[in-house]
């Protein structure tokens, strides 16, 4: 009898808590994306919503067979896991060994280059999605509430328009802001806002403002050739009417965007941008045994955590054993995640992993320094716990944020290309002993958890708000729907600029009627007179 009760009760309450839920249809992702994506996946299953996520075949780091509270739904690409692995090695090729050794017209040459292969992918990847008669039924049937998407791979906007849902976007930052800038109609002032990825701070000298201005405009006109035009075309064939795929970007309801002013430089932004930087960070946990030993062993000197990211597991030899004869020279105790070989000048204080438990480490009382390629969920983790950062730059947002970070007194930065082992020991030394950089990154630290509700309880806030709302169409600024004449208020410039020379005008014309009138007309008549 009271079991029977006890399963009634269970029983209502996942019927009411279904019912309250909202169904949310996830878009793929990968890398570094999927790692802050998750969290707020999990969350939302805690919170009784049920999710589902898009996952295309050949995924490097959504692991379907890893188990989790949310549903996958697999979908077939044309393309192999082994042509997107080569694709990455070239890029990281590029981007690590070559980028720095090429003139600005090569390298504007190969950038173009690889963003057209790379969108060649997310191609077939929307294929595989949207061709496929299969997962639209399934998408179709499976009355999804709302669609929650990392733009970065294209399409999400489309399938939310074929849906007719709501969109959250969950977005680190696109090209040169282009997409928030021109989609988003986010007002980006060349004067005081730097575009991303062009290495500038919100303090710019006149020669600076010139090349931001002109980093938009290329990168506009760049963008708009090698992105937009494709996906126009696409979005259209898809559609079956003439279709921009920019104008359905727009459409998103909510752009969460993973920064805080603790990273970001003070801009203006709108109502539906929400900045929840640092989504994915959390307390450390008790780290394993064996680990925990050797970072006792480093006494009151502390240990120093080294990682390039999960993209860039090894270097080579040559750059492995500078690192590591940089390292072996302070007193500190290193814990290196690195998967080449070992390198020959590897000191008695540093030990390589595979893996570390990076989080934990920097939320360790021993922590003092964390040399980081600079990816925006190292840095995160790092301002979370406060320890100051050494950067070593690579590819995509990196070299913008250890700008970021360095602008702010919370880092130093090296180029992995031109830095010598005694260039890396001398800013170990200097995060660790010059006491300004450790207090500059507890500022960010207060900063980062001074707020009404943490990155996380945000961003799942905002996508519970659109969904209780059906939208959040309220929040979308009339720009969306103005020309950019109208927007830059060119044809009321323009109005007032024509009442002023038509006044201008009938002054003349007066002026030149009343001059005829009194001079000619005298003249006339003293001729008479005469
Ligand atoms: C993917 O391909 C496999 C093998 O060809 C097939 O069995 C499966 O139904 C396909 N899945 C979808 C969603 O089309
Ligand atoms: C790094 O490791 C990968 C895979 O093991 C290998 O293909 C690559 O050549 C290595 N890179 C360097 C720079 O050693």
């Amino acid at each position: 009898m009271e079991l029977r009760l006890s399963t009634c009760i269970l029983l209502v309450l996942c019927v009411t808590s279904s019912a309250n839920g909202g169904n949310v249809l996830v878009w793929y992702t990968e890398g570094s994306h999927w790692i802050n994506m998750k969290p707020v996946l999990e969350t939302l299953v805690d919170r009784g919503h049920q999710v589902t996520v898009l996952v295309p075949s050949s995924s490097m780091y959504m692991n379907t067979n890893e188990p989790a509270r949310f549903h996958y739904e697999p979908f077939n690409v044309t393309f192999s896991l082994e042509a997107m692995e080569e694709f990455l090695e070239e890029f990281l090729q590029f981007s690590v060994y070559e980028i720095d050794y090429m003139s600005y017209w090569e390298l504007y040459i190969r950038f173009t280059d690889m963003m057209k292969a790379n969108l060649r992918f997310s191609i077939q990847y929307l294929d595989g999605v949207v061709k496929s008669e299969a997962i639209m039924t399934k998408l179709k049937e499976g009355n999804y509430d709302l669609l929650l998407a990392d733009p970065i791979y294209p399409g999400s906007d489309l399938v939310a328009d074929i849906l007719g849902i709501p969109l959250v976007f969950s977005l680190r930052f696109s090209l040169a802001n282009n997409w928030e800038r021109h989609c988003g109609q986010m007002p980006a002032p060349p004067s005081f806002v730097p575009g991303a990825m062009s290495k500038l701070t919100d303090k710019m000298d006149f020669s600076e403002r010139v090349w931001n201005f002109l980093f938009y405009a290329l990168q506009d006109i760049t963008i708009d050739h090698t992105f937009w035009n494709v996906l126009d075309r696409y979005y259209s064939d898809v559609k079956g009417t003439p279709t921009s795929a920019c104008e359905l970007m727009s459409k998103a309801d909510i752009w969460l965007i993973r920064t805080y002013w603790d990273f970001e430089f003070p801009r203006p932004f709108l109502p539906n941008f929400k900045y929840v930087g640092g989504i994915h960070c959390r307390p450390a946990k008790p780290l394993p045994e064996d680990l925990e030993e050797f970072v006792q062993s480093s006494g009151d000197d502390g240990i120093v955590i080294f990682t390039l990211g999960s993209v860039i597991s090894n270097v080579t030899k040559e750059k492995a054993n500078m690192i590591a004869s940089g390292l072996a020279q302070i007193p500190q105790k290193v814990l290196w995640r690195y998967r080449g070989e070992k390198p020959e000048t590897l000191g008695a204080n540093t030990q390589i992993y595979d893996w570390i438990p990076q989080n934990d480490l920097l939320g360790h009382p021993k922590a003092r320094a964390f040399i980081t390629h600079g990816g925006t969920n190292g840095i995160y983790e790092a301002i979370y716990h406060g320890v100051p950062m050494v950067g070593i730059p690579v590819f995509g947002d990196q070299p913008d944020n250890m700008v970021h970070m360095k602008a702010k007194g919370a880092a130093v930065i090296f180029n992995l290309n031109f830095m010598t082992s005694e260039d890396l020991r001398d800013a170990i030394n200097t995060v660790i002993n010059d006491k300004s950089y450790k207090e500059n990154v507890m500022r960010l630290s207060s900063i980062h958890h001074d707020r009404p509700m943490s990155a996380l309880e945000e961003a799942v806030f905002w996508i519970e708000f659109t969904l209780r709302n059906k939208g959040a169409k309220h929040l979308r600024v009339q720009a969306h729907e103005l020309t950019w004449y109208q927007y830059l208020s060119l044809d009321v410039l323009g109005f007032f600029f024509t009442i002023v020379l038509l006044i201008i005008f009938i002054f003349i014309k007066t002026c030149s009627f009343c001059w005829h009138r009194c001079c000619v007309r005298r003249g006339k008549t003293k001729r008479k007179a005469e």
